[in-house]
């Protein structure tokens, strides 16, 4: 179910008109659906159909606390990208035991506080980081449980810059290489060694390629098996791909059609279960995206329409600093008046007041007539929105209000310009 819908022609989200919590709070701002949030839970829940496994929800997709701890409440584990992400993840309420730590940088001391937090894993990059991790766990009398980050080579498809199993990317092993280092890893004396991982990408919209990273961190299981390693935990990371075009239609909005063969994430991780279940290792993944992306909305307010020789602009109050992903990735976010009219359609470029061109939200987009003081909702913001906002052109963060059912709350403050 959407929670966003319009009713009356005013645009909802759950009980309540966003109209009337962006006259409250002020844009822009972040609003965000509880129920929302609770569904994408449960749908990748049930996609496992009982069997067992553990969800670690990937904190740097929405790193808010208030949502860490809806998200912990669901039962979901969660894995961390430093030790900022560790702390909130323990405060919101997830079990260390968990919890993974990914990233292909780690800190010396991010790893002595995830060890000394007993997390459940580091899903470990290079050779290197696993003498580190083995030497910092030895001066604590600790062992560090670890899990290869493989490089399977597979193209994810999708933008370059959240591609991340390709042999000229940063993250992970060579797959060929994967069993030297863990049969090395094996001999050392404060490493246990637990098993594979691999996170090809992000915003993935196909089957086969999920399936085919789960063929290959499958078949590297059996392999590694053969020569002696026990293997027995199996991390296959996120990308999980969502909707971002026609997320939400209306006879009175520009059509958009949805991205072609997206499958929704339980119904890609579905696909991939037969294929990873094959292995009988304890099976883990890190959706980010997918739990919180479409549970999310930048409400901003129009300041100015400006219409040249060539284009009209609609320049609104929140800019590239509250939501990076159109200037970053040339990211399609859907967007819709709060207030539906029969005005006619135009084309127009949506941009902030940030001094770049690269400031905007969407181009040439078909959009009924908008004007001064008009409120807009830039759709799927809920992922890689607040976590990525800063104070650029010394721009104050925006609020982040929680709706819940007929109520809303405010879950992080404007920022003051005293915070500077
Ligand atoms: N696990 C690891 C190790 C990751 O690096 C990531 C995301 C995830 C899990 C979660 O992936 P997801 O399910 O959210 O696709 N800022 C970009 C996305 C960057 C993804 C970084 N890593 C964007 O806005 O599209």
């Amino acid at each position: 179910m959407n929670q966003f819908t319009f009713v009356d022609n005013l645009l909802m989200c759950e009980g309540v008109a966003l109209r009337d919590i962006a006259e409250r709070f002020g844009t822009p701002l972040y609003v965000y659906s509880r129920a929302a949030i609770h569904e994408r839970c449960r749908e990748i829940e049930g996609a496992f159909e009982g069997r067992g496994h553990v969800t670690c929800y990937a904190v740097k997709a929405n790193a808010n606390r208030t949502l860490l701890r809806l998200i912990a409440q669901e039962g979901f584990g969660a894995d961390v990208g430093s030790r900022g992400e560790l702390y909130l993840a323990l405060e919101a309420g997830f079990q260390p035991d968990r919890i993974t730590f990914s990233g292909v940088g780690k800190r010396d001391d991010e790893i002595a506080y995830a060890l000394e937090k007993e997390i459940q894993a580091f899903n470990v990059e290079s050779a290197q980081e696993i003498e580190v991790i083995s030497g910092i766990a030895g001066g604590m009398a600790k062992r560090g449980r670890i899990l290869l980050r493989v490089n399977l080579d597979i193209d994810a498809g999708g933008h370059a810059y959240v591609s991340t199993s390709k042999k000229q990317n940063k993250f992970g092993v060579p797959r060929e290489k994967a069993l030297d280092v863990l049969r090395w890893a094996s001999g050392l004396s404060n490493i246990d060694v637990r098993g594979v991982h691999s996170h090809i990408g992000s915003q993935i919209l196909k089957a086969e390629t999920f399936q085919e990273a789960a063929r290959s961190l499958a078949g590297l299981v059996k392999e590694l098996r053969q020569s002696g390693l026990a293997i027995p935990d199996l991390d296959f990371g996120g990308g999980y791909g969502v909707q971002y075009r026609g997320f939400i239609s209306h006879p009175m909005l520009p059509e958009e059609s949805p991205e072609r063969d997206v499958l929704a994430p339980a119904a890609m991780i579905r696909t991939v279960l037969p294929i990873l279940e094959t292995t009988g290792c304890r099976l883990s993944i890190q959706p980010g995206r997918s739990v919180v992306a479409q549970a999310g909305t930048v409400l901003v307010r129009v300041l100015y329409r400006k219409e040249t020789e060539e284009k009209t602009f609609i320049i609104v109050d929140g800019g590239m600093n509250d939501l990076i992903r159109p200037s970053l990735y040339h990211a399609y976010h859907q967007i819709v008046p709060l207030t539906l009219n029969e005005a006619p359609r135009e084309r127009v470029d949506v941009v902030g007041p940030v001094c770049e061109t690269g400031d905007f939200f969407a181009l040439d987009r078909p959009l009924p007539r908008t004007d001064r003081n008009d409120l807009l909702a830039i759709m799927g913001a809920g992922a890689y929105g607040f976590v990525l906002s800063s104070n650029y052109n010394a721009r104050l963060r925006p609020a982040e209000v929680l709706v819940e059912g007929t109520s809303c709350r405010v879950i992080r403050e404007r920022e003051s310009i005293e915070q500077l």
